[in-house]
């Protein structure tokens, strides 16, 4: 495999990029790096910190002040401003007020160039929105994963359940189509798959195919 590939995995909520791109990054021993994780952090530190998620200007300010670490251990813990948010970037209320600020250009702006950084660390593969369009356009392989409303849906609630959280389906399944709306819409950076990418539909198919099949596409990238 190529020294310094770069793998990026775009698509909607609940699709199945974290889960596949972290057991991608294991098997061939390269970075993960979890944009949306970013995005959260801002979302959670505006309302933490009382700024209406819909004050631009305000949310624009506070990103330039903010440090986010993304650890690149097995834990995989985030930290912003120092403090761990790993969890508490995970709950519904963060889920539902981060696509707002995900579309202001300032907040953007400032997350591609942090993403473009951990990218020079070297292989990596990364997942978002926007990575085969905008942050990692020369990457060697670009997946678009899709997978149907009702199963990302269904996905994401469990995941939620396993976690301790009570929530129901139907509102799982009305945030995700209200978020996946807000990002696919927006102007800047929209949910799109980039020309070039890979449409890869994961409903029906497990984790472990999905991870197979992505493995095997980078093995075109030869060394050298
Ligand atoms: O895990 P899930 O697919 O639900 O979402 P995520 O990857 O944690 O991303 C949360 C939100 O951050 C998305 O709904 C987008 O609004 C935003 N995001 C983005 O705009 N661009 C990215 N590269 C990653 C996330």
């Amino acid at each position: 495999m190529k020294k310094q590939i770069k793998v990026a995995i775009d698509g909607p909520a609940g699709a199945g990029k974290s889960t596949i791109a972290k057991a991608v990054a294991k098997r061939l021993g390269i970075f993960y790096v979890d944009t949306g994780a970013m995005y959260r952090a801002i979302a959670l530190k505006s309302l933490r910190s009382n700024i209406p998620i819909d004050q631009e200007e305000e949310v624009g300010q506070m990103v330039q002040k903010t440090e986010i670490i993304l650890e690149h251990s097995e834990a995989r813990r985030v930290f912003c401003d120092g403090e761990e948010v790993t969890e508490a970037i995970r709950s519904p209320e963060v889920s539902r007020a981060v696509s707002k600020i995900a579309a202001y250009p300032v907040v953007r702006d400032r997350l591609v160039q942090l993403q473009r950084q951990e990218a020079e660390r070297g292989a990596v593969i990364m997942d978002g929105r926007d990575i085969g369009t905008i942050v990692l356009p020369e990457a060697d392989l670009k997946i678009f994963l899709t997978a149907s409303p009702e199963e990302r849906a269904h996905r994401r609630w469990l995941e939620l359940c396993n976690s301790g959280r009570e929530v129901s389906l139907i509102e799982v399944q009305q945030d995700m189509e209200k978020r996946d709306r807000q990002d696919s819409e927006r102007e800047v950076s929209p949910l799109v798959p980039a020309n070039d990418a890979l449409i890869l539909d994961t409903t029906g198919l497990s984790i472990q195919e999905i991870v197979e099949q992505i493995i095997a596409l980078t093995l075109v990238f030869k060394e050298g």
